[in-house]
């Protein structure tokens, strides 16, 4: 094949754009990055290797939420890896050892799974949920309730637990036994659960479906149903987990416990890593060999997440996040009085979503693009909703100097058909 190879280092413009048009030739052609090359970062900071400085509020789809090149987190990982990058699970190592032990401190649960993402941990999710309904239950008994809306991961299951058809179209046959409900509605989750259904799974603030939390009471009405009619709660805290509402799980809020929690995205600070939690219970219906993963649970992924978790258990942390997502709203709130574009500003703690109207909707990818152009990286959810994942160590004058070229950008801001 022929490609176009980066030259003229003495050109830093020319550099970006062969290495983009690299990119564009070589990848799957299943992303549509950004047309900058970003080359390092600092705290909530990152810059293109044209020197371009931008300030991140999307953290990675919210997963630098320690910022970029947290100090502390280079001095564990360079640590591990002077010592032992990898064994698999036919040994033991230290790292993940002490992870698990700290995750079962700091949640409900006992058993702790370590995959590479978010899907994996899904994955493993779901083969927990029908396993112990095929130990426990009659065969009728294993369909998993998803919501639409939600976003579960790309492999073939986890993505028919994603209730979006546009997730699945093209790649039916799909695996079976997914019932999809609306969100938030009551009256439709208390009539679709039955004794068929093994499972209710979702996000308790759906991400990528346009940051929409389960309203109050909803959690309680899950965990009610779930253990009338002797089903698993499943939470997904994939994006909302790991300090990003302002507590260290988004379902700490509303008090409701489930019975397996999926992690990943933040849990390593920035390297790959997932885990599945479940309870002594749950977890005993699994035996040697039923699951499992070469990666899982790396020693220098694991020890840099347990750095992680040290760093969020932080009270001032955790403050911070309240603080400045409130400001962060009252910041959107005060640009929507001038221009009335927003249909609603929502979210908890330091995730945050804006829906737009008007001639704006479906405009949420040219905005985060003219952004980008302006210094400063925001995300979308969805054709209509931009959303706001900054670092939780953001500090005032970041999320100042961030909110400011925002602000400039879209009051200039043009719909486009684009
Ligand atoms: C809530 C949720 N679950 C699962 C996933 C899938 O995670 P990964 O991309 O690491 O497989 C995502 C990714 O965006 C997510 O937001």
């Amino acid at each position: 094949m022929t490609t176009t190879q980066p030259s003229a280092i003495d050109d830093p413009t020319k550099v970006t754009q062969d290495l983009v048009e690299l990119g564009q030739q070589t990848y799957l052609p299943v992303y549509a990055p950004r047309e900058m090359i970003l080359d390092h970062g600092e705290g909530s900071r990152v810059w293109d290797i044209d020197g371009n400085e931008y300030i991140d509020l999307g953290t990675g789809i919210s997963v630098n939420n320690l910022g970029h090149c947290n100090p502390d987190m280079i001095r564990v990982a360079v640590a591990q890896m002077k010592k032992l990058w990898h064994t698999s699970n036919i040994y033991f190592t230290e790292p993940p050892i002490r992870l698990a032990a700290d995750l079962t401190k700091v949640s409900f649960a006992d058993r702790v799974f370590f995959s590479n993402s978010g899907a994996e941990a899904n994955e493993a999710a779901i083969k927990l949920a029908r396993k112990f309904s095929s130990v426990k239950h009659p065969p009728q008994k294993r369909e998993i309730i998803t919501f639409k809306g939600s976003f579960h991961g790309r492999t073939l299951t986890t993505v028919t637990a994603t209730a979006q058809p546009k997730y699945h179209e093209g790649f039916e046959p799909l695996p079976g036994g997914f019932t999809y409900c609306d969100f938030n509605d009551e009256e439709a989750i208390t009539q679709l659960i039955s004794e068929k259904t093994c499972a209710v799974m979702l996000e308790p603030i759906q991400g990528e479906g346009g940051i929409t939390p389960a309203q109050p009471g909803f959690l309680k009405l899950l965990r009610k149903l779930c253990d009338q009619y002797e089903a698993l709660l499943i939470f997904d805290e994939i994006q909302c987990g790991m300090g990003r509402t302002g507590k260290l799980f988004a379902h700490e809020w509303e008090g409701v416990l489930p019975d397996i929690m999926t992690l990943a995205k933040a849990l390593g600070g920035g390297l790959p890593i997932g885990a599945m939690l479940t309870t002594e219970k749950v977890a005993q219906t699994l035996k040697v060999g039923d699951h499992g993963s070469t990666f899982g649970g790396n020693p220098v992924a694991t020890a840099l997440a347990a750095e992680a978790l040290r760093q969020l258990r932080t009270p001032t942390l955790m403050k911070n996040v309240q603080q400045q997502g409130e400001y962060l709203k009252s910041r959107l709130n005060a640009l929507n009085a001038e221009l009335g574009k927003f249909k609603e500003i929502r979210g908890l703690g330091l995730m945050i979503g804006v829906e737009l109207q008007g001639e704006w909707i479906g405009q949420a990818k040219n905005i985060t693009e003219v952004c980008r152009r302006h210094g400063v990286l925001i995300l979308q959810a969805g054709p209509n909703v931009l959303r706001f994942l900054p670092p939780l160590t953001i500090t005032k004058e970041e999320l100042d100097l961030g909110m400011d070229r925002f602000e400039a950008t879209v009051k200039r801001f043009q719909p486009s058909s684009s």
